[in-house]
């Protein structure tokens, strides 16, 4: 979609997926092989608000793991971490529930997109606040001229589409 949410803007839309059952079993199927092959242990999926829910607690059973959730702010109860970032198109705060992750804990964080980095940036920093060791960003679609994975550094970036 073409000048959406903003003018300038060319909107890359999951919904195609999710509508198509072979298509979402697809992308599950994609990331749990990338993952098996590359990480011996994985504890934690966390999964960032709101697309990253969407497929994030899948591949999470499909490694038979927990899920947590990273949110936009205001949303979770008790005591939580939280931190500002900038988006392709605005501005955004993001928290996690302090007991959401133990300090040590190997997770995998997955978002549906990255653009700029921002939002993935901000999630690994509240993860990293936690002591939680990040092993990678996964993402179904990376906007490659937009150099998101360069502001990930060190932490790495596993896209299944580029553009
Ligand atoms: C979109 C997308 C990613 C993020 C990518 O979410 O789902 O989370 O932007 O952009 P970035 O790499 O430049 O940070 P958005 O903030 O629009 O929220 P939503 O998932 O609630 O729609
Ligand atoms: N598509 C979906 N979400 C996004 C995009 C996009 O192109 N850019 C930033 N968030």
């Amino acid at each position: 979609f073409v000048d959406f949410p903003r003018e300038g803007i060319v909107f890359r839309d999951i919904c195609p997926i999710l509508k198509d059952p072979a298509a979402l079993s697809a992308v599950i199927d994609l990331f749990e092989e990338h993952v098996r092959r590359n990480h011996q242990h994985v504890d934690l999926i966390a999964g960032l608000d709101a697309r990253g829910f969407l497929f994030g607690p899948l591949l999470a059973q499909r490694l038979g793991v927990g899920f947590v959730q990273v949110r936009k702010k205001g949303k979770l109860p008790g005591p939580t971490a939280s931190v500002a970032y900038e988006l392709e198109y605005g501005k955004a705060e993001a928290e996690i529930q302090k007991d959401a992750v133990a300090p040590g804990q190997k997770v995998l964080i997955i978002d549906d997109l990255l653009a700029t980095g921002g939002t993935l940036y901000a999630a690994c920093e509240l993860l990293k606040t936690l002591q939680a060791e990040i092993l990678e960003c996964v993402v179904i679609i990376e906007l490659k001229e937009l150099r998101g994975a360069d502001r990930l550094q060190p932490h790495a970036v596993f896209s299944l589409l580029q553009f």
